[in-house]
């Protein structure tokens, strides 16, 4: 008998509120007990206020093994969707650990990579907040189609939408590793953990016990491996970090930033650059007094803050737009740049380049870290990506030198040669290949080992070498810098260059399928 309107909708609404319930009410209680938001409280407070139109909401695996055909959830254990934060269209997904852990079935895997490909096709971003056991193993090879398909559609987005995840819950195996293939991870801090293969596993192979904290949580992630991008207190803050992040990030490639006006006059002069930067090479000081006071309103958004705190990389705005900053700390290891700081600067240069991002370096490093640790770690092989990745960008690149670039530093941080565009110097900058000392001792080891007072006459040449060389006029001298500038002006100059790149152009490169990044 054909049912009446009433009956149909009612049909419909009780499928909806079945898969409203998640894995079942006394789950999602559990879940909120644990101090979580469910997947749906997660995606409502992503997005604006009932902006959120959902899809495939009725999906349900087919499998038929370990019992499964009586275990249905529509749905299948992720909400997908679409809708707007501040405004903006964006595609979003959030797994429900509730439903058979989160885990990654055919149709859940499904249902995100046809959601990745349409954030792709319609040029918005993606936000994916993942609590997932990884593949669903009752699924067998099945998840080849599920979880292989989320992992290539993230990687055909790469560059052309940005992607966010946030790593809300435990993130397991192939789960983890496309939040590995996005632009940036948020993770939460006590209740996540992203691994490829769990503690048991690690026992099981290797006989190592291990907690999930100290396998995958955020502390680890965020300090030493680097995979971890900010870490949120808790489910509310991680959402609030995302939403704060895309504003720095445009809809896509085709874009730029938004601008946002700061009230923050692009001429101000900046007297406390005088007081923060002792002109004492030998004295440090924390770089992120420098961008504070240069930038708009002293708002700096700093990303991996706690990984290779050498190298400082981060996003803030000028004069109202969105820059990328890059900046060496002296106040860790005395600024020296290694392997992870490399790394960190060219994974951020790349981010910055494929979003239209400008590119703004703060330089002071006396060099790359020396010794057997650092070149057996792959020094080369990590510094060569940050060399690779600014010749590469096109976008505008501003560097200004405050104390030193020596050495390897001088391609790593801004030259011309290496794509910047302006070249800014101050007074104190001292910039060359290698440190009068050991440059003297290399080239008057005769004339040192003949004289009568070989202490004097080593002083004397040192004096001579930085008399000649380290200071910021030899480079000025050889326009390797476009102007030495006051301190003081730092903001107004960099400023004023950016308005002048804001549409520069790059000819044309030798055609090539893609380049091969050292990695
Ligand atoms: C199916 C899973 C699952 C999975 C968890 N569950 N992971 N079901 N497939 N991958 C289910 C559990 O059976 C359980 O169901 C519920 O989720 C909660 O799991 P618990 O183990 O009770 O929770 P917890 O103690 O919090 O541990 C979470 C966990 C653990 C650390 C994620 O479940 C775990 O180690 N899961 C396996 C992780 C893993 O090895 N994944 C890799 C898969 S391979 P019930 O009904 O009992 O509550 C992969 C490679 C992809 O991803 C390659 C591409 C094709």
């Amino acid at each position: 008998m054909t049912p009446s309107w009433a009956e149909a909708l009612a049909g419909l609404a009780a499928r909806e509120a079945v898969a409203r319930a998640g894995g079942s009410e006394a789950r999602l209680e559990e879940q909120r007990r644990a101090g979580k938001l469910t997947a749906r409280e997660r995606i409502e407070a992503l997005l604006d206020r009932g902006s959120f139109v959902e899809t495939n909401m009725l999906a349900e695996h087919q499998c038929r093994d370990f019992g499964m055909e009586t275990r249905k959830f529509p749905g299948d254990g992720v909400v997908t969707g679409h809708g707007r934060i501040d405004g903006r269209c964006v595609c979003a997904y959030a797994e429900d650990v509730t439903v058979l852990g989160g885990s990654t079935g055919r149709v859940h895997g499904t249902k995100i990579h046809t959601l990745l490909r349409r954030a792709r096709e319609s040029r918005v971003p993606v936000i994916g907040l993942h609590d997932s056991g990884g593949a669903r193993i009752q699924e067998g090879m099945d998840n080849v189609y599920g979880m292989t398909g989320v992992l290539a559609e993230f990687t055909l987005n790469s560059g052309v939408v940005p992607q966010i995840v946030g790593i809300m819950g435990t993130c397991a195996g192939g789960a983890a590793y496309s939040a590995a293939l996005a632009d940036f991870i948020v993770q939460v801090e006590n209740t996540s953990q992203l691994f490829v293969t769990g503690p048991a596993l690690a026992d099981e192979v290797l006989g190592e016990h291990v907690t999930p904290d100290a396998l995958g949580g955020c502390d680890m992630h965020a300090r030493r491996s680097g995979v971890t991008h900010l870490v949120a207190r808790d489910d509310r803050d991680c959402i609030a970090l995302i939403r704060r992040l895309l504003t720095y990030l445009p809809q896509s490639n085709r874009q730029r930033p938004a601008a946002v006006e700061a009230g923050d006059p692009a001429d101000r002069p900046v007297p406390e650059l005088l007081d923060i930067v002792p002109i004492d090479p030998g004295r440090n000081y924390d770089m992120h007094a420098v961008v504070g006071a240069i930038v708009d309103g002293g708002e700096f958004f700093e990303t991996q803050e706690g990984f290779a705190r050498n190298m400082i990389v981060g996003f803030a705005r000028m004069g109202g737009q969105a820059v990328g900053l890059v900046a060496n700390n002296p106040a860790v290891g005395d600024g020296y740049m290694d392997g992870d700081a490399a790394v960190k600067a060219a994974r951020f240069v790349r981010t910055c380049d494929a979003f239209n991002i400008p590119l703004l370096t703060l330089v002071d490093a006396p060099g790359f870290l020396p010794g057997v640790a650092q070149e057996q770690g792959g020094l080369l092989r990590h510094g060569a990506k940050l060399l690779h990745s600014w010749t590469e960008s096109t976008v505008p690149k501003v560097s200004c030198v405050l104390r030193k670039m020596y050495g390897g530093v001088i391609p790593a941080m801004g030259v011309h040669e290496i794509g910047f565009d302006q070249v800014f110097a101050w007074p104190s900058a001292e910039m060359q290949m290698v440190r009068a000392e050991p440059a003297v001792k290399i080239l008057c080891r005769k004339e040192l080992a003949a004289a009568a007072d070989s202490c004097a006459l080593q002083l004397q040449r040192v004096r001579e070498y930085q008399d000649l060389y380290l200071t910021p006029y030899h480079s000025a001298s050889l326009a390797v810098v476009d102007a030495v500038i006051a301190p003081q002006d730092t903001r107004a100059r960099i400023i004023s260059a950016l308005r002048l790149l804001q549409d520069k152009t790059v000819a044309d490169r030798a055609w090539r399928k893609h380049s091969n990044l050292p990695l």
